[in-house]
């Protein structure tokens, strides 16, 4: 672990520290009685390399990652997933090129679009029956997109999506070749899947030019720290190194850094039998999931179409859709009643993150909690979802970029107001996990009656700056 050695041996050197962080080395304040042993943080030192132009510890910890996910080069990344996929979008689709998109992709993305000026074209996400949620796109879909617009900058898949769905990224991939288009691949939710045959294959095997992959969400790092990889010599390396610089804090900080090099070791090292263990752990709790009166696992039965084409089973998806409860009450009683905390809840289902840190006996305890709450009616006696979420209206038009929307002068108006404006904010709606309307986006009729209808229904939204949808931002 080139940067983890290095840190260690500074830090046995017992330093006098007359440099930025400003905390001599001991933890800041109070923070001490919590075990915080921050001499690991330090900043850009003599052997210690400089994450902007590495070229000692964090270029040789950088080439260790490239070469276990069998990449042309990784970067680190101390901004999130989020700063290394606005890098791509912006140093592929500057100049109001087209990014070929589906409309279930991360809200980092929109950052992506607002710096580089893209053009979004946007792809609609099929929804996995039963569970209400959107997963991949078709590839006729694809193909149009790529045949009216000469000028795509980039195709964006989501690889696996949150609740660990993909879809035929192998068949995306092929028509990103036959189009001469660089695939970008948010991965975000899929450090692990290199490490085990049974998972799905990743993004960089099945032909992604560029991987984002957050590493703090499923490869053990600290939060924030995350990498991407380059697959080809289709994304410029200058363009992509610069645009990192552009996006990323000039004061990386070495801790989340050396959580990338030790998590890579890690990876390398005991990947493969962790998630042994943790994919029999996972099976045996879907089991006995979907045993229980009400409650039922997103598993095979469920998939089977190109656009939902296989799942991670670390990532448990139970519906509580048939107990009469919403994913909300069951996630806020497995918390105030079991001490269990959930990855995300929507009003169909609950999503479990089963990670390289989950053992056999919390997810034995998951196990016995959903049994009572699948024994134990609601208080009030059985909920009826009176108004389950509707069906998303199509994509609106895009008036202007979301650049020019972002920039442009705007005002609030009440959501009943807002049809025929043009959008300067972007709504998402869970479940199913996509934006209804991106800056720059004519704001349709339809777009107001679902979101009227969101409000009532109680489901999901984000990305409002009024979370209550009583107004919405548009462009003056
Ligand atoms: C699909 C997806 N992409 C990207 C991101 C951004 O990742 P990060 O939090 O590492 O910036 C997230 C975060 O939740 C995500 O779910």
């Amino acid at each position: 672990m080139p940067l983890v050695d290095a840190l260690e041996k500074y830090r046995r050197r017992r330093p006098i520290r007359l440099h930025v962080p400003g905390h001599g080395g001991r933890a800041p304040g109070g923070l001490r009685q919590w075990g915080l042993a921050p001499g690991w943080d330090a900043t850009e030192l003599e052997g210690l390399d400089d994450l902007h132009n590495p070229g000692g510890v964090i270029a040789a910890a950088q080439e260790k990652v490239a070469g276990l996910f069998g990449a042309r080069c990784s970067f680190f990344l101390v901004n999130g997933a989020t700063a290394g996929i606005q890098a791509l979008v912006a140093a592929t689709c500057a100049g109001g090129r087209a990014l070929v998109l589906p409309r279930n992709v991360h809200r980092s993305v929109l950052g992506g679009l607002v710096i580089s000026g893209a053009r979004p074209v946007f792809l609609e996400p099929e929804v996995v029956p039963g569970f209400g949620f959107a997963a991949g796109f078709g590839l006729d879909q694809l193909e149009y997109a790529l045949r009216r617009n000469k000028d795509t900058g980039a195709v964006l898949a989501v690889h696996p999506n949150y609740y660990g769905v993909v879809g035929d990224l192998a068949g995306v991939a092929g028509v990103c070749r036959r189009y001469g288009v660089p695939l970008l691949v948010d991965e975000a939710h899929g450090t692990h899947l290199r490490f085990h045959p049974e998972l799905p294959e990743d993004a960089l095997a099945l032909g992604a030019d560029a991987v984002v992959q957050s590493v703090h969400k499923t490869g053990g790092a600290l939060t924030q720290a995350a990498w991407l990889h380059l697959g080809s010599a289709k994304v410029d390396w200058e363009r992509l190194a610069d645009a990192l610089r552009l996006l990323q804090t000039s004061s990386p900080s070495y801790i989340l850094m050396a959580s990338l090099d030790a998590a890579r070791d890690f990876l390398a090292r005991c990947g493969r039998e962790v998630l042994d263990k943790l994919l029999r752990t996972a099976r045996g709790a879907a089991r006995e999931i979907d045993a229980l009166p009400g409650l039922g696992t997103l598993g095979e039965k469920h998939l089977g179409t190109l656009c939902a084409a296989g799942y991670d089973p670390t990532r448990l998806v139970v519906s509580v859709r048939e107990l009469g409860i919403t994913g909300y009450e069951a996630a806020r009683r497995l918390a105030a009643e079991h001490g269990i905390y959930l990855e995300m809840a929507d009003v169909f289902n609950v999503v479990a993150v089963l990670s390289l840190g989950t053992t056999k006996s919390e997810t034995d305890k998951l196990v016995r909690a959903l049994a009572g709450i699948s024994r134990r009616p609601p208080a009030g006696g059985r909920l009826v979802l009176t108004a389950p979420a509707p069906a998303c209206p199509p994509s609106p038009p895009m008036i202007i970029t979301p650049r020019r929307a972002w920039l442009a002068p705007r005002r609030t108006v009440p959501l009943e107001q807002a049809a025929g404006l043009v959008s300067a904010e972007m709504v998402a709606v869970y479940p199913p996990g996509m934006a209804v309307i991106y800056p720059g986006e004519e704001i349709t009729p339809a777009v107001v009656e679902y979101l009227i209808q969101v409000r009532k229904s109680g489901v999901h939204r984000q990305g409002a700056a009024d979370p209550q949808l009583l107004t919405v931002l548009v462009v003056k």
